[in-house]
């Protein structure tokens, strides 16, 4: 099968691309990516002579037109993913979430090519600390944030695509993602490359919030079910029942890297900062039968500690460039 990848070099991209080369070796694999800031090319260096990597916008009319005419399936992950930067300056997630996106469908459209669009739980905004619901496929949208609502704009644009044009599509909305080539803007390496930096870790607020972790392996083989068995027009919620607090999960990280659970600084609070995220994913487990692998969150927890201590020449150069866009708006509360 030919497959496009959007957005391959990036986190769960490019985690995708080397699951897909590992269990579908047939695979023809097509990358395209703009390598923005969040974009590292070394994430593909394990299968860089396995796969065609083209850099690019996907808001490129004619650009993707051209790609999209010789694949059978785009996986659409390319995005904008980073709340924080979308508070700042919410013009490129429009660009690519939104304008990105129309783009990609429109060539679907024209060229009658199956299309799996990756997105968020934080399209349905958050849930009260203290409620026992999840969100689940019916949940009305809510988004908070520039980029939760430019996500829920793109998976509305699928849907219209959908019912309008016969477009053959899936969504698939997954919760908080963790594991190796992550960038080190996001909380759990941002935290784990702090400490093997000599710094401390920053937390939000009072670190309340809860987020439902699943790894990224877990979130990608559900998007291979959703593609293989999923019903044309229908949305999956992905989700490994990976629900913590944010303090829980650092004083976890300091554990494991042999540091006292209140080595941490409190930080300004993210503006608008949702409280809880909750997936349940009974549809995804009924329907397709699919279940995830790392049930331990711990376990995963500290060989992603290991993938960055073992993977300094990954992450080192971004970050200090990283840090620098934190100190600009962040002020410790200690
Ligand atoms: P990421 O920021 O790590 O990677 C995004 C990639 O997209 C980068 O390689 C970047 O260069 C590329 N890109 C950005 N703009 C582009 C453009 N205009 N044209 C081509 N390429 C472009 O993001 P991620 O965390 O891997 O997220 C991937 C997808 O999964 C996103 O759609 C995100 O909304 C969704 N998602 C992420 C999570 C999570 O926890 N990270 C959870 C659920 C859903
Ligand atoms: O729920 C899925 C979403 O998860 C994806 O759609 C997004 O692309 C992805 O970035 C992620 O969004 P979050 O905003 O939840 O992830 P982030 O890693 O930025 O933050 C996780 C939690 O940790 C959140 O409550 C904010 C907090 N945080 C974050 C950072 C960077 C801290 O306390 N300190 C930090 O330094």
């Amino acid at each position: 099968m030919r497959i496009l990848v959007t957005g391959g070099a990036g986190f769960i991209g490019a985690n995708f691309v080397h699951q897909t080369l590992a269990q579908r070796p047939d695979s023809q694999v097509t990358v395209l990516d703009k390598l923005t800031y969040a974009g590292n090319k070394a994430s593909l260096d394990p299968v860089a002579d396995r796969i065609e990597f083209v850099h690019g916008d996907i808001a490129d009319a004619d650009l993707v037109d051209r790609l999209v005419r010789e694949t059978d399936l785009v996986v659409h992950f390319a995005a904008e993913s980073h709340n924080d930067n979308s508070l700042t300056d919410p013009w490129p997630f429009v660009h690519t979430n939104v304008i990105g996106t129309t783009t990609l469908l429109n060539a679907v459209r024209e060229h009658d090519v199956r299309y799996h669009h990756i997105s968020t739980d934080e399209v349905y905004g958050d849930l009260e600390l203290d409620d026992p619901a999840r969100f689940t496929e019916s949940t009305p949208y809510n988004p908070s944030s520039p980029y939760s609502s430019t996500k829920a704009s793109s998976d509305l644009l699928v849907r219209a695509w959908t019912r309008s044009f016969g477009v053959r599509s899936t969504i698939s909305n997954c919760s908080n993602n963790y594991g190796p080539y992550q960038h080190v803007e996001k909380f759990i390496p941002r935290q784990i490359t702090n400490i093997l930096s000599g710094s401390r870790p920053k937390l939000y607020g009072a670190g309340q919030n809860v987020r439902d972790w699943i790894h990224v392996d877990d979130h990608n083989s559900a998007v291979w079910a959703i593609i293989d068995g999923g019903r044309i027009g229908e949305t999956y919620l992905i989700g490994a029942d990976g629900e913590a607090n944010n303090r829980t999960v650092l004083e976890a990280i300091l554990e494991e890297t042999g540091n006292a659970p209140d080595a941490f600084d409190f930080v300004t609070d993210r503006p608008g900062h949702d409280l809880r995220y909750a997936i349940d994913s009974t549809k995804l487990r009924t329907e397709l039968g699919w279940t995830p692998t790392y049930v331990d969150f711990r376990a995963g927890l500290k060989a992603t500690v290991d993938w960055y201590r073992e993977n300094e020449q990954w992450w080192r150069p971004q970050k200090d460039a990283t840090e620098a866009v934190y100190a600009s708006k962040e002020s410790v509360l200690n």
